[in-house]
């Protein structure tokens, strides 16, 4: 392959020389496989096992990614002394040699990762210490242990971006990046690190971004770094998350702790700027009932801190802690995933600019949000999969939840939802209610919930857009459930009972509604009369796992983008649905598990005519042949040409039906005139010889 390859190129060269000749040109002919543009060379992927020697002498960036360069030597680079960047990423490179860099004295960007630099580290280390100009250096994928790399970028004080990710570091000390003093971003990502000592970033004033995320951190405290902005540790063994207890005001504003074992909500730094909180997929809980005693915030933890061989002891309680840390900044705060049953009282209290919250997939059983805790910026609010059966919202000054936006309810165990919970709502758009036991108000319901408290009313909230209420288990919709809203998406699958008369409860929202989810509602066109012919801007339409024996003619003239007709029992679908604006407009369509007839599908090749509709499910569509089921894709000739005699037969049949009682009474005749032959013969004889005896 590689050969061949070399082959190629070399012929390249080879005409391309030619060609140059040819016109007569003696340039300095270019023929160089790399790309130019500006003053940058575009050399990957190029199976180039050294350094183009007849770049420009002016390049400024060279990109020399996916090759197979094993060594940078003395001369590699001599020439291109405006070089500000290298990209040397996935070669081979085991080796760069000390004077390789001494005439880039512009070089700011160095990546080199994907290579084999710990083979002769020490040398390639001596090389990197001509670059008076580096910014950032990329030493990821190299399988660097940490000796190694504080060897590699030792003095290198100019560094402002450094990558060791994916290597194999699993110790840090003070020692490693000490000299780095402007260095600004530092990825450690996916390494063995399971030690990180006290110290180890001291000194780096200037560094703003910590990746930690993949490695065997067991926990983190005392952290102390106030400069640090963002700082990433998901995806470790991390069981607790300290802060230092001091006052300084820490610049952090994102924190990653998702991914690892947190028992107890992190003790956060007392004064930062923190926006962007994200624990999910830990253990949290909080456990203010673990003392019977009525003060139960004073649950204490004890804290065995040790240092080579000295202990400090330290008694944390837990409650205060959680209470210290000014919290205020707060915009994203993601639980989702934990093992939360309830939150403390105040808890969102302290968090008044809470945007988004994610507490999905926890053990919640109630949620009480007082009025002092008012949730005002509050726009996407995840509470799905909880055990929810009680929600008690109280409104603030301005209203309960007064910039929701975004609101997922479903998988809890709800059977209501607080009375004018959409009183205030003004701007939401999405609800999500599946699979809770909810109903929705009957039509003579008032708009206060008197003497209808547990059914839910989504009649005027002009805002709401998107509704989710599979598996409700609701009762008939009512007539106008929906009015007053302009509705785009509906929901309302794996509700058996939901329209048993038809469509008529959705004829409010026929002109707005443009993606409708009817899968599993026990519809057949047999009892109810399905006409869609009103929702004209519908595009997404999902009709599965209902009883149609019979494609709803109305839907033909719909200009739908997707629909799904999987699990029904229709045997065929009419030639002109496919023919009318259905099939212009169809992108994809889902049609498995039905009961076609084998011998009537002028429709299926309609469709592939058509050359626009993707059948999603192609393979999986059959159709019923004598009793037998065959794979529509996959029809045998011999089936086709039996289907064409099976109707030619039936016209045969048609034909000796009819024949048949001509042909009995012919047969009757010839019979009788066989029969009675002789005696008509005798008969006409003796006429004759009577006559002829006169
Ligand atoms: C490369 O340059 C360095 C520094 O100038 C020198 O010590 C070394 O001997 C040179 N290596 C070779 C192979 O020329
Ligand atoms: C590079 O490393 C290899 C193997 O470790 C060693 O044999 C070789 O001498 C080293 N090259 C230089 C220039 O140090
Ligand atoms: C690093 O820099 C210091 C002072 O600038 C110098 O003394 C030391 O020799 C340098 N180390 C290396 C490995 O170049
Ligand atoms: C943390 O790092 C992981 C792994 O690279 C990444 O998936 C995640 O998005 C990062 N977190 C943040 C907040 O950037
Ligand atoms: C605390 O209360 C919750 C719910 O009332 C219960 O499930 C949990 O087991 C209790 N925990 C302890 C330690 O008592
Ligand atoms: C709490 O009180 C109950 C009985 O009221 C007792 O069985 C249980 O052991 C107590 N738990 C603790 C942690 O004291
Ligand atoms: C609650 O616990 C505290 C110490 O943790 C103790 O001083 C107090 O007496 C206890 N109160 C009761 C009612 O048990
Ligand atoms: C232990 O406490 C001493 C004195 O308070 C302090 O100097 C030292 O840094 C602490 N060590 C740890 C590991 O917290
Ligand atoms: C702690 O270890 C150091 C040496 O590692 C030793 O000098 C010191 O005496 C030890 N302290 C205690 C309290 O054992
Ligand atoms: C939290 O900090 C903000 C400023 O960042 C300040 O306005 C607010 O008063 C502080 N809250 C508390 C309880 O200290
Ligand atoms: C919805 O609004 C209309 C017009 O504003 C009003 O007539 C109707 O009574 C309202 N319906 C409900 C259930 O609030
Ligand atoms: C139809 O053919 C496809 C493709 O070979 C196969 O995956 C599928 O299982 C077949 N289906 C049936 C019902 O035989």
């Amino acid at each position: 392959m590689a050969l061949i390859a070399l082959h190629l190129f070399l012929g390249l060269i080879f005409q391309e020389t030619q060609w140059g000749s040819k016109s007569g040109m003696a340039m300095a002919a270019y023929h160089s496989p790399c790309k130019l543009v500006h003053r940058a060379a575009d050399c990957n992927w190029k199976q180039l096992s050294f350094i183009p020697v007849d770049l420009p002498a002016g390049t400024e960036e060279l990109f020399l990614d996916s090759n197979t360069i094993q060594t940078l030597c003395n001369a590699s680079l001599l020439q291109y002394r405006a070089l500000q960047t290298l990209s040397l990423c996935e070669n081979r490179l085991e080796l760069i040699e000390p004077g390789t860099f001494l005439s880039s004295r512009e070089l700011r960007i160095l990546s080199l990762a994907g290579n084999s630099l710990f083979t002769n580290y020490s040398v390639t280390a001596a090389a990197l210490q001509f670059l008076p100009a580096l910014r950032q250096l990329d030493l990821s994928g190299n399988q660097l242990n940490e000796d190694m790399v504080a060897t590699l970028i030792r003095n290198l004080s100019t560094l402002e971006s450094l990558s060791v990710a994916r290597n194999v570091i699993m110790r840090l000390d003070d020692s490693v990046f000490k000299s780095l003093t402007q260095l600004q971003e530092l990825d450690l990502q996916s390494n063995y690190l399971y030690e990180i000592e006290a110290g180890t970033f001291e000194g780096l004033w200037r560094l703003q971004r910590l990746n930690l995320a993949y490695n065997h951190i067991p926990c983190i405290v005392e952290f102390d770094l106030t400069q640090l902005r963002v700082l990433n540790a998901s995806n470790n063994f991390i069981e607790w998350f300290l802060a230092a207890e001091n006052d300084a005001v820490f610049q952090l504003d994102t924190l990653d702790l998702s991914h690892n074992r947190l028992l107890f909500f992190p003790l956060l730094p007392r004064q930062s700027k923190l926006y962007s909180l994200l624990l999910m997929d830990n253990k949290i809980s909080f456990y203010g009932n673990l003392s019977n005693n009525t003060s139960s915030l004073e649950t204490t933890v004890l804290l065995f801190l040790m240092d080579g061989n000295v202990t400090n002891v330290t008694t944390l309680s837990l409650w205060e802690e959680v209470f210290l840390s000014n919290i205020s900044s707060l915009s994203f705060l993601d639980i989702s995933q934990n093992q939360l049953w309830y939150l403390p009282d105040g808890f969102l209290g302290r968090m008044p600019s809470l945007a988004h919250l994610k507490l999905d997939q926890n053990c919640l059983e109630s949620l009480h949000v007082q009025e002092s805790e008012p949730l005002g910026s509050l726009t996407s609010l995840d509470l799905s999969q909880n055990r929810l059966s009680d929600l008690q919202l109280h409104p603030g000054s301005g209203g309960i939840l007064p910039n929701l936006i975004w609101f997922n309810l479903s998988a809890n165990s709800l059977r209501g939802l607080p009375a004018k919970i959409f009183t205030h709502t003004k701007k939401i758009t999405t609800v999500d209610l599946s699979y809770n036991q909810i109903d929705l108000c009957p039509q003579q319901a008032n708009t206060d919930g008197a003497g209808y408290p547990v059914c839910i009313d989504f009649r005027n909230i002009t805002s709401l857009q998107n509704l989710y209420l599979a598996g409700c288990d609701l009762k008939m919709v009512a007539s106008h459930a929906f009015s007053g809203t302009s509705l785009t998406l509906l929901d309302l699958s794996n509700n058996q009972r939901a329209l048993t008369r038809g469509l008529g409860p959705l004829q409010d929202i026929a002109l707005t509604l443009q993606v409708l989810f009817l899968r599993n509602t026990s519809l057949s066109v047999a009892q109810i009369d399905l006409d869609f012919s009103d929702f004209r801007r519908l595009v997404k339409l999902d009709l599965s796992e209902n009883s149609l024996a019979i494609f709803p003619k109305s839907l033909s003239g719909l200009a739908l983008h997707t629909l799904d007709l999987r699990r029904n029992c229709l045997s065929t679908l009419p030639q002109d649905a496919v023919q009318k604006q259905l099939g212009k407009s169809l992108h994809v369509i889902y049609l498995s598990q039905n009961t076609y007839d084998c011998c009537k599908l002028e429709w299926w090749d309609i469709l592939h005519g058509l050359g626009t509709v993707h059948i999603a499910d192609r393979s999986q569509v059959t159709c019923n042949y004598s009793s037998s089921i065959l794979n529509a894709t996959r029809l045998s000739g011999s089936i086709l040409h039996s289907c064409r005699w099976m109707t030619v037969d039936k016209a045969l049949l048609y034909l000796l039906l009819a024949l048949l009682p001509c042909l009995t009474l012919l047969v009757a005749f010839a019979v009788l005139f066989l029969t009675f032959k002789q005696q008509l013969l005798q008969m006409v004889k003796r006429r004759y010889r009577e006559s002829g005896s006169y």
